[in-house]
């Protein structure tokens, strides 16, 4: 085996191991973020919907304190506090014993300088509305994230999988399930927006996308590992 080979595996190994476990951290972390949007602790396609396309029976002040935020809060007296306030119609006359609560638990993340600041009367109003899920804003810089950071993986990974000895057709389909999988990934966030309904197909092409990257990952290994004498070319 020459030395360019022999580098190649292990370049290849090393990569696939660190993207493996990038992968399952990426996961923790959209369950994290996601599981708790419809205040249920299991994960499931109406956390997808809620998310991205909101809770028209609610606010997204009151889906965020029963889902993902609940943990910001110290107890049950702090979030009936606020869900009697939004009840009684989230009024300015009321807001102080709120605004204290958001103060305390929630400013040192939503503020000015950083994510949907939470500090005075009107940015609270603003949250005291019918929930219409994810901001159009944040949708596009989530998108633009999201396609950038995960096309150069299919890029580098796709690249490792052309390289192995496998066979054409088999590298022609992972390269071109990572690529299209991550278009339809991010393309059905946003039809979710739109329409509910389209939860389920974010849920496929997520399972689609994590596919991709087992099948590149297990080649690549596949590859540096246990094939034979073939690979030397
Ligand atoms: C440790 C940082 C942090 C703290 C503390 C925090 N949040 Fe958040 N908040 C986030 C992040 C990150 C998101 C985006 C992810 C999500 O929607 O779950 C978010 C999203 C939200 C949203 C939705 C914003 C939008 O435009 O989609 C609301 C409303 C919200 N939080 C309210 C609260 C309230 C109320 C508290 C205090 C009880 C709180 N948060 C405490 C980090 C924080």
């Amino acid at each position: 085996m020459s030395e360019w080979t022999r580098l190649r595996k292990i370049f290849g190994a090393l990569f696939a191991l660190v993207i493996g476990f990038g992968y399952i951290a990426a996961v923790t972390n959209t369950y994290f973020t996601m599981h708790l949007a419809d205040g249920d602790p299991a994960m499931t396609v109406n956390d997808i919907r809620i998310h991205f396309h909101g809770d028209p029976s609610k606010t997204l002040l009151a889906t965020k304190l029963h889902g993902s935020m609940r943990p910001n809060l110290k107890d049950d007296t702090q979030l009936r506090t606020i869900m009697n306030w939004i009840a009684g119609g989230a009024d300015r006359g009321g807001f102080e014993p709120v605004r204290q609560i958001l103060q305390a638990q929630c400013v040192r993340c939503h503020n000015a300088g950083f994510f949907r600041p939470l500090e005075t009367f009107e940015d609270v109003a603003k949250t005291a509305t019918v929930d219409t899920g994810m901001t159009w804003e944040r949708l596009a810089r989530l998108s633009h994230e999201h396609l950038f950071g995960i096309g150069l993986l299919c890029f580098a990974l796709g690249l490792l999988v052309a390289w192995t000895s496998i066979k054409f057709k088999y590298k022609v389909g992972i390269i071109a399930l990572g690529f299209l999988s991550t278009l339809l990934d991010t393309g059905s966030w946003w039809l979710t927006r739109i329409n509910p309904a389209y939860a389920l197909l974010v849920m496929l092409s997520g399972a689609l996308n994590g596919l991709f990257f087992g099948a590149g990952i297990f080649a690549v290994w596949y590859d540096a590992f246990l094939a034979r004498g073939e690979t030397e070319k």
